[in-house]
């Protein structure tokens, strides 16, 4: 006969919900690790709607997701489910309240997609000073000053990287301390404002917060110097669209490189060629090793969840 304990491992199902999907390789580590412990692994890859994603957690326990969205109705549709993990850093895309009031844990994996981003950074960067590699002039990131929003585990590794470019780094983050972001021989600013008025390129690495929202507003962007160039990885919601726009008005030589369109593109497209430049689809961490990092720490965190109540990386304690 089967224990209690036996039969609800038995029974586990967990999904794999990415409507953006992983590489192959990180999606049979992930059946891997789920198998391993004995669980049924669902996989609803490359879907389109809410529908499927509804359907598809009626009866799971535990859901991996992207940037997936896991809001009330989600929810509400999945009865059993225990636990869910976004694999990656930004976890804006999960209704955290709504998990806490079901007892549900919403996990992240911190850091496991970190160095994709930030590679993406200087790709972003190199590509537009080079004038999209179009044959004309363009002009070099040595020397110039980078400024990095929020020294988190992505803007550490900007830093690391921007150093071996020989640009001069500088950082403002109100969570991390001076020491720690000096020990990387980088410039530790006291404001936001001191951030903006001296670094010709600043990268965004904030979360969407509720406090972030629309935060990077006419009054920071205002203070960057000459030859401004915003960098955005982070999410789009984080910029105050309206404001850019008027700056970009304003300003002849400001421009902006992000990952993923802004709400307003047909606004840039017709007006501002040759300023901006955006990925249609939100690519930062679609590599494959970062995949494979994210998406396998995301099922060890589950199954070290059901199997042990290990709660590291909970987001909505
Ligand atoms: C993150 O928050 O980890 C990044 O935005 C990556 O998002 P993605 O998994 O949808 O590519």
């Amino acid at each position: 006969m089967l224990t209690k304990h036996a039969n609800f491992t038995f029974m586990t199902k967990v999904l794999v919900a990415t409507e953006k999907p992983f590489a192959k390789e990180a999606v049979d580590g992930i059946v891997k690790i789920i198998e391993k412990a004995g669980f049924t692994p669902v996989l609803l890859e490359s879907y389109s709607g809410k529908q499927p994603l509804l359907d598809a957690v009626v009866d799971v326990d535990a859901i991996i997701i992207r940037s997936d969205i896991i809001d009330k109705e989600v929810i509400d549709a999945a009865k059993q489910l225990k636990i869910v993990v976004r694999a990656g850093a930004g976890y804006d895309n999960i209704d955290l309240a709504a998990c806490t009031a079901r007892g549900i844990v919403a996990m992240n994996t911190p850091g496991q997609n970190a160095n994709a981003v930030a590679e993406l950074v200087f790709g972003m960067m190199v590509f537009f000073a080079r004038v999209g590699f179009n044959g004309k002039s363009g002009t070099e990131l040595r020397g110039k000053t980078l400024g990095i929003h929020a020294y988190g585990n992505i803007g550490k590794l900007v830093a690391k990287i921007a150093k071996g470019f020989g640009m001069k780094v500088y950082a403002f983050d109100p969570y991390v301390s001076h020491s720690v972001i000096e020990a990387d021989g980088v410039v530790s600013l006291a404001t936001v404002e001191e951030l903006y008025s001296m670094c010709q390129y600043v990268s965004l690495h904030i979360p969407a917060t509720e406090k972030t929202i629309k935060s990077i507003n006419y009054t920071l962007l205002s203070k960057m110097p000459k030859g401004a160039v915003l960098v955005n990885t982070a999410r789009k919601e984080v910029i105050h669209e309206d404001d850019l726009l008027k700056i970009f008005s304003e300003r002849s030589d400001f421009s902006y490189l992000a990952d993923v369109q802004p709400s307003k593109v047909a606004e840039f497209e017709q007006n501002y060629k040759g300023r901006f430049f955006f990925t249609p689809k939100k690519i930062g961490a679609q590599t494959e090793e970062a995949n494979i990092n994210a998406g396998l720490a995301a099922a060890k965190q589950i199954v070290g969840f059901i199997t042990n109540g290990d709660t590291t990386f909970q987001v909505n304690k």
